[in-house]
């Protein structure tokens, strides 16, 4: 029976330049990038399968073994802590979790903080080490609103360049985490498919290290 090596990749910019990486690496399957509405990329010698996922869902696809590896944003592995392998911190997606509020916004303390988010378990943790009161209202997309509008004090959101908070007159208030993605595995796989998939983390930490020597 083939060995096919099953591969999550996160929908997007992001995973694109990621299977770009794969590629370099000897893990190639041309179809990934063709423009169409399809998911699932079987390499010509059948040993690769790559499918595209909502980056949220990459780790349930790994954890549970329908993708023996994947890439997921640490965000994603802080908020969900699924039991996979963390193999190689890929350097690209770029980002950090951070609070931020109106511009001028000051805590006060004595009144319990309205906290809007997605990333509800990011957000409790952060609070639960400073000692800090919060009710959390939870939100799934343009998080920026709720302290516009007086639905929250503050936001526990991404911020890749800023954009989004400047134009929304929003601030930084403080740096929770900073975000890369990472390579992931599947336990099980791991252990039966370890020869492919640490060649496959190999060769991606070369590229990394040969590109950080390039810089
Ligand atoms: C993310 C995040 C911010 C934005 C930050 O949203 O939630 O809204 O990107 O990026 P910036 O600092 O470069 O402006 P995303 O695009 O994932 O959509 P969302 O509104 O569904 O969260």
């Amino acid at each position: 029976m083939k060995n096919v090596l099953n591969i999550a990749l996160p929908k997007g910019r992001l995973g694109e330049s990621v299977y770009e990486m794969f590629a370099k690496a000897g893990f190639e399957c041309p179809s990934v990038l063709e423009k169409s509405r399809k998911l699932i990329f079987e390499n010509d010698a059948g040993t690769l399968r790559y499918f595209w996922v909502k980056p949220s869902d990459v780790c349930a696809y790994v954890e549970r073994g329908a993708a023996d590896i994947g890439v997921a944003g640490k965000d994603i592995l802080l908020e969900y802590e699924p039991d996979v392998y963390e193999l190689l911190d890929l350097n690209v997606g770029k980002c950090r979790m951070a609070v931020a509020g109106r511009e001028g916004f000051r805590d006060d303390r004595r009144r319990t903080l309205r906290v809007a988010t997605k990333f509800q378990h990011c957000a409790r943790s952060y609070y639960a080490s400073i000692g800090r009161d919060i009710d959390i209202i939870p939100l799934n997309g343009s998080i920026e609103i709720a302290p516009i509008l007086g639905l929250s004090d503050v936001i526990v959101d991404i911020v890749e360049t800023g954009t989004t908070l400047r134009e929304n007159h929003l601030a930084v208030l403080e740096t929770i985490f900073p975000i890369s993605a990472r390579l992931i595995a599947n336990k099980a796989s791991y252990a039966f498919q370890q020869s492919q998939i640490q060649h496959l983390q190999q060769q991606l930490a070369l590229q990394l290290q040969s590109s950080k020597e390039e810089s």
